[in-house]
């Protein structure tokens, strides 16, 4: 009996690793074959540990052609077969602290040393390629492909602009493969699919996806229209010539040869510098410009790195240690319907608490009626969410393989129960809130007390509140009511900006409120602006320009602000300079100017002076109306943006020449 349940026991295990065994192969090739993984890094890691796993504990079951014994995908069969001269390996994953402990000490121990020294680098997330110069040319590229063999995309990687054909200097070895990984920005990721999707072509799920779809074009004109980036991470095969000894060398050697590198490398000795280098990286991971999915640990010393030598796949010497992922599948358990300060309904999908991007999220946004249904999401659902930074969690897709039968498709309702006070409540909370009116000790708990007392029945009625309303609520003594009395007195005097913002006009955010401010100085002009004047200002587009519009020419909205300058709201007019002669004068009069990036010579603020000194207006987002846009080091997507919309782009240089000789320069 006892035998008898072994044996299907052990059938159950060879299934099970059969299973995975096609799963894994399956995953392979929607990932490196057709460039659209279905599944998150972290879903795939874990069904490649489990057959690691039952592979220790099962040897004699383990196949002899695992996936776990190759690097990855086959080739597609598009590209010339380039058989690698040492084979491209992987790396072994840290998924957490306790995993990079141990590699630190399994590492200490077989080095005999009681510290190791490490190069730092990011994991960027793109695709490895391996390239070779002869003589200083670059004669091939090749993909990694399964690690053996790969695919020559020399045409291709020719046309990455930062990588050089040529590199001129004598000690550079005959023939030398330089190895590094691909990636596209954020910023070229967003300029990409915003051409795409102009053009009517497919968008690409995320910046990887973009760059190997890139990478993997017949045609090398379009992979050059696509904005390719590359970090040379380390040295192949050399033939005739030398190398330095350690890993810090080779990469400081590779950047005088011109080829690109990362500046986020580091040189770390021992345990404690190698976590500070992480904490580090992850705390500034989503301000680069570019995406990682963790750092890379490599022994530095070549030598060192020979007596570890490899295991199947992966090298002793190296590891990643991964950041906790930021897309985790879970569940639906519900999609409710939330009331916004506008009265605008955002679906919200409920979800069985699941650990992503660092946190335990259970609400993911599903944006608006449309989004919900493009994406489908039902009740019931298997989801991918994602959480990166500090965004909003929100549902990627839907894996439909995992839908239950009977799940109903979502209907976004026109209303909810209780939507009109769920409204009068958000709108309440966004009125007083910190950087509207900004009336402190006044939170939703007591909103709510005040609202349900019938104390208050719109925003103005809270600059009427008396000391005897407040100590009769729960929970209000006589000290907390003269502290909130106090503050709303104190909110009374405000600006106009401010209160256009509090206002909660719908499109009408913080920049927005002051751009409006700086236009048209007063309320009055503001009421009497039609859609032409307002479309004028630089940060206002059609949808801004109707919303203001609309929420003016409502009757009950002018009441209400009437209302609340009545109950003493107040603000200083703003003092819009008048384009008077002398300013029309000036050599940038007219011309609206967007700065971005951080400048050598200056702060962004004294940049700004100094262009306004010009006459010209200097905004916060790139638009058709913009003049140029002053380029420092690092930009953002509004560099990428001014491209794309050909505006004139001026780097640090030009600008500095620019305000050293103004006239002239606007045609
Ligand atoms: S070293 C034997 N360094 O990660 C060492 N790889 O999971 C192999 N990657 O195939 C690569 N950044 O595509 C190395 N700084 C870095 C890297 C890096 C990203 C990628 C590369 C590699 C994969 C291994």
């Amino acid at each position: 009996m006892a035998k008898k349940r072994d044996i299907s026991a052990e059938e159950e295990i060879l299934k099970r690793m059969r299973g995975l065994q096609s799963e894994i192969e399956k995953h392979n090739r929607l990932y490196y074959e057709q460039d659209s993984p279905t599944i998150s890094d972290a879903d795939y890691d874990s069904l490649f540990r489990e057959l690691q796993t039952l592979e220790q504990l099962h040897p004699a079951y383990k196949a002899a052609d695992s996936p776990t014994e190759r690097v990855g995908g086959r080739r597609a069969s598009a590209f010339a077969p380039v058989v690698h001269r040492l084979p491209m390996l992987s790396l072994a994953n840290a998924l957490n602290s306790d995993e990079f402990l141990e590699f630190d000490k399994r590492t200490c121990d077989r080095l005999a040393s009681a510290e190791t020294t490490y190069t730092a680098e990011t994991k960027l997330d793109g695709l490895a390629v391996s390239i070779f110069y002869e003589s200083g040319h670059l004669v091939r590229a090749a993909t990694r492909g399964d690690g053996q063999t790969g695919e020559d995309v020399t045409h291709n990687v020719l046309t990455i602009a930062d990588l050089p054909h040529k590199i001129a200097t004598d000690n550079i070895p005959r023939v030398l493969e330089v190895r590094g990984e691909i990636f596209m920005s954020r910023a070229g990721f967003l300029a990409l699919n915003e051409k795409q999707s102009a053009n009517d072509l497919k968008t690409f799920a995320n910046p990887r996806n973009a760059a190997a779809g890139s990478l993997r074009q017949l045609d090398a004109s379009i992979t050059a229209e696509r904005p390719l980036s590359i970090y040379c991470y380390s040295v192949g095969y050399i033939e005739e010539g030398e190398m330095p000894a350690t890993q810090w060398e080779v990469l400081a050697r590779l950047a005088e040869f011109g080829l690109p590198v990362s500046p986020e490398t580091k040189r770390v000795r021992g345990l404690q510098a190698a976590i500070d280098y992480f904490d580090d990286i992850q705390a500034r991971r989503d301000k680069l410009a570019y995406e990682i999915d963790g750092v890379v640990y490599k022994v530095d010393s070549l030598a060192e790195q020979a007596e570890l030598g490899q295991v199947s796949r992966a090298p002793r010497w190296a590891i990643a240690r991964k950041f906790p992922p930021e897309e985790a599948e879970t569940q639906v358990l519900a999609i409710d319907v939330q009331v916004g300060r506008t009265g605008a309904l955002t679906p919200v999908a409920r979800l069985a608490p699941v650990f992503v991007g660092g946190v335990t999220v259970t609400n993911a946004t599903l944006h608006n009626a449309d989004e919900i249904a493009r994406k489908d999401v039902r009740k019931g659902d298997t989801v991918i969410v994602r959480r990166a930074g500090d965004v909003i969690p929100e549902v990627v897709r839907v894996v439909l393989s995992k839908r239950p039968q009977d799940a109903e498709e979502f209907v976004m309702p026109e209303s909810v129960p209780g939507q009109e006070h769920a409204q009068i409540l958000e709108a309440m909370k966004h009125f007083v809130s910190r950087r509207a009116m900004d009336i402190d000790g006044l939170g939703e708990k007591l909103i709510e007390q005040l609202l349900t007392a019938g104390l208050i029945s719109d925003v103005s009625d809270i600059f009427s509140l008396e000391m005897k309303d407040l100590v009769a609520l729960e929970r209000m003594g006589e000290k907390s009511s003269e502290n909130l009395l106090n503050s709303i007195e104190k909110a009374n005097t405000t600006s106009l900006a401010r209160f256009l913002y509090a206002l909660g006009i719908r499109e009408v955010g913080e920049t927005t409120a002051q751009s409006l401010m700086e236009a048209f100085g007063s309320l009055s002009a503001i009421y009497e602006a039609s859609t032409e004047a307002l479309l004028a200002i630089p940060d206002v587009g059609p949808v801004v320009a109707q919303s203001v519009y609309d929420y003016f020419s409502e009757e009950a909205n002018r009441q209400l602000v009437t209302e609340l300058q009545r109950r003493g709201v107040n603000w200083p007019d703003y003092d819009v300079q008048a384009i008077d002669e002398g300013d029309s004068q000036k050599a940038l009069a007219g011309t609206n100017a967007v700065i971005t990036g951080t400048l050598a010579s200056m702060t962004r603020d004294e940049a700004k002076q100094k262009l306004q000194g010009l006459g010209a207006k200097v905004t916060g987002s790139v638009s058709k109306k913009t003049g140029f846009v002053v380029v420092g080091a690092d930009p953002g997507s509004k560099a990428t943006k001014a491209e794309s919309l050909g505006v004139r782009i001026l780097d640090e240089d030009a600008f500095l020449n620019l305000l050293a000789s103004p006239d002239g320069f606007i045609e």
